[in-house]
């Protein structure tokens, strides 16, 4: 390893000497975790890097200017549709999704290496319990869900089939995420087919373009983005692993979206129908502030405009039909054909542009005192997973429910959007319209009917509380079994082996 005089000389010149402000009083073993981490990141690297972080920050912020001018929506022949499409087009798109399921052909991928700072808790997201009468969390739904879309494909295919699951953490979800896995026992998947890999960590710098010493021995780092997924497939062969599967097709999601539909044979389907070697997920946008960002083309370019730089004016932009003309929602619902994942690997990986993040990074200041700053201190540099759109040769966007789809788990209880409660009432909900529709009646605790509600009010509660474990439906399929013509008193669990009503303690 690169000893002390030479680790500081490349920082001298990179302009990052201060990282070694601290060195006379390191004990050895700090210093050689210091001089460990500085030689791994390379002086000269990380100047570079600092460089352009300060560049980027610098520029006006807000949207690039002219950005307005070089948009357009996305042109219809890129866009299919899951709400609007005839109920013999969505069949036959399941039933390809289903097949391709069924011969091993599919896997998933979970980005899971963000920081959860805005929901507020120290571990990661997918540990997180929304409140369900089951107290399942976040990871357990998307296992039971897995586990239960195999069950589809191999039962109409008569055979046994595996979608494996891939699941990218960062530095400070992959213990926690391991540990987690191990306590229950992979959701009785099998532990061969959960496949956990690190996302490289950047160094955090200030708006001046030095580095940042979060202790007096080690620099402040953070994930690269979930477009870090790209190096980090590189970095932990995870191409080679899905060819050794024979995967050819990958749903690539986001940890917090409580309807995620993991490996959904619909959106596969629809894909593979369609020759595609790209495509995402989209909503429509519920408002022109909603934090999403945007499906569209830049400069006749497939792209994703994210929320925090497409300009409130163009956002708020309207057709002669009065929807937004700028409203095709991303949910982070992405599907990826293995060739495409291996060229972008290849070639195009080092072309994506990194996207600037304005945070709170704590530091040791001169004295040497650890300090949470109250404003935002430091840019963390990002890469964006949809930023790969641009080099596909065949894109397309599937339209999909926002209330059987989409409701993303982003803030802390009581922020009234997107956060623990939204994400608990629109489950819920959704059980709620599955189950009616399979003919079940609910009753309230003393034997009363109660109203039957099938479209609820986006931010109301359903009239009864109704769960449905995934292992016993994936999208409401196969319920009439359970529930036809049943008087259901609420709350009502249905699980994997029994319909139970919960009694009071339970909840
Ligand atoms: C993301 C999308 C946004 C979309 C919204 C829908 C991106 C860049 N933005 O926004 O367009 O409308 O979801 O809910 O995709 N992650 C990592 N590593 C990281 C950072 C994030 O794995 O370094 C993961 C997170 O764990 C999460 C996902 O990426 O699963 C999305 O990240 P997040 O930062 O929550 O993105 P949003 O701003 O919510």
């Amino acid at each position: 390893m690169a000893s002390e005089p030479e680790v500081r000389a490349g920082l001298r010149r990179a302009g990052q000497e201060h990282l070694l402000r601290f060195w006379a009083e390191l004990a050895p073993g700090r210093r050689a975790a210091l001089l460990a981490q500085l030689a791994q990141l390379e002086p000269d690297a990380l100047g570079a890097h600092c460089e352009r972080a300060a560049a980027a920050c610098a520029r006006p912020p807000g949207p690039p200017p002219g950005l307005g001018a070089r948009l357009q929506p996305l042109p219809p022949e890129r866009l299919g549709s899951a709400r609007r499409a005839h109920p013999d087009a969505r069949r036959r798109w399941e039933e390809e999704g289903f097949r391709q399921i069924a011969q091993n052909k599919v896997a998933v991928l979970l980005l899971a290496g963000g920081q959860g700072t805005r929901l507020g808790v120290a571990y990661p997201k997918g540990m997180y319990r929304v409140g369900l009468p089951s107290h399942k969390t976040l990871y357990q739904l998307q296992a039971e869900r897995i586990r239960r879309v195999e069950q589809l494909a191999g039962q109409r295919h008569g055979t046994r089939c595996t979608v494996p699951w891939y699941i990218m953490t960062s530095e400070f979800t992959l213990d926690p995420t391991a540990k987690f896995f191990e306590e229950h026992d992979f959701f009785q998947l099998d532990p061969a087919n959960v496949v956990l890999f690190e996302q490289r960590m950047v160094p955090a710098v200030t708006f001046e373009g030095k580095a940042i010493l979060e202790q007096k021995h080690k620099v402040a780092m953070a994930p690269d983005g979930n477009g870090g997924l790209y190096r980090a497939m590189a970095d932990h062969q995870i191409l080679e692993d899905l060819e050794r599967r024979g995967v050819e097709f990958v749903h690539v999601y986001c940890v917090d979206n409580i309807l995620a539909q993991l490996a959904d044979p619909i959106f596969i389907g629809f894909c593979v129908w369609r020759g595609a070697d790209c495509g995402a997920k989209v909503v429509e946008k519920a408002d022109p502030e909603e934090p999403v960002g945007v499906v569209c083309q830049l400069d006749g370019v497939p792209q994703v405009v994210e929320y925090s730089e497409l300009s409130p004016e163009t956002a708020r932009l309207r057709g002669a039909d009065g929807s937004l003309v700028y409203g095709a929602g991303n949910i982070c619902s992405h599907f990826f054909t293995r060739a495409f994942l291996q060229t972008v690997t290849r070639e195009f990986e080092p072309l994506l542009r990194p996207h600037v993040a304005v945070k709170k990074v704590p530091y040791v200041d001169e004295e040497g005192n650890l300090v949470k700053p109250l404003e935002p201190n430091g840019i963390k540099m990002e890469k964006f997973v949809f930023d790969v759109f641009q080099f596909a040769k065949n894109f397309v966007a599937f339209e999909v429910c926002r209330e059987e789809e989409f409701s993303p788990l982003k803030n802390a209880e009581g922020a009234g959007r997107d956060d623990p409660a939204t994400a608990r009432r629109a489950l819920l909900a959704q059980h709620y319209r599955w189950a009616l529709q399979a003919g079940a009646h609910f009753l309230d605790a003393h034997g009363a009917p109660l109203p039957e509600l099938p479209s609820l009010p986006p931010d109301g509660d359903p009239p009864a509380t109704c769960e449905i474990s995934p292992l016993v439906s994936y999208s409401g399929e196969g319920l009439e079994v359970y529930l036809q013509g049943r008087e259901l008193q609420s709350p009502f669990v249905l699980d994997k082996d029994q319909a139970r009503v919960l009694r009071p303690q339970d909840t």
